[in-house]
């Protein structure tokens, strides 16, 4: 299922330049709902997320992160946005992180999330929010 779920996706998106450094884009039209991948990576614990920071770390509740730094993880280039095309969403257990499509998105498309309260103050908003939506309002 994950190696199915993965070569679906590799073919559905692709990872480009955008406003934020490297980008992942729609390759096809997703509707509303559409599951798009899966993010991925070694399941680590605060601790050791305190221990090793980096960009790639996706909270999983309080306890555990799902580290996405691995070449594999192409859902690793979803940027930030504060009028987003996709969401996350965790399974029941709070293991696995899947991204789905808000709304309808057109082929070329750069796919984006709200990355959070967190991570937003702590390292979107010193640098600047780069998401188009907030080019717009500059
Ligand atoms: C998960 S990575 C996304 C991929 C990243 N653009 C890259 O090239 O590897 C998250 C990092 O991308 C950058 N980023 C993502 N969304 C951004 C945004 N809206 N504004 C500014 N930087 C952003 C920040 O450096 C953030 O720490
Ligand atoms: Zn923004």
């Amino acid at each position: 299922m994950k190696f199915l779920l993965y070569c679906r996706a590799m073919e559905n998106v692709r990872v480009k330049k955008s406003s934020a450094g490297l980008g992942l884009f729609a390759n096809k039209q997703f509707k509303r709902g559409d599951l798009i991948i899966e993010y991925t990576g070694e399941t680590i614990s605060e601790e050791e997320v305190n221990r090793r920071g980096g960009k790639y770390l996706f909270e999983l509740n309080d306890d555990w992160a799902i580290d996405g730094k691995g070449r594999d993880n192409i859902a690793r280039y979803i940027n930030h946005s504060c009028k987003p095309n996709c969401y996350p969403e965790l399974n029941e257990e709070e293991t696995r992180v899947f991204i789905y499509a808000k709304k309808k998105i057109t082929p070329g498309e750069e796919l984006t999330y709200d990355y959070g309260k967190d991570y937003f103050d702590k390292i979107i908003k010193p640098v600047g929010c780069k998401c188009a939506n907030c080019a717009i309002r500059r």
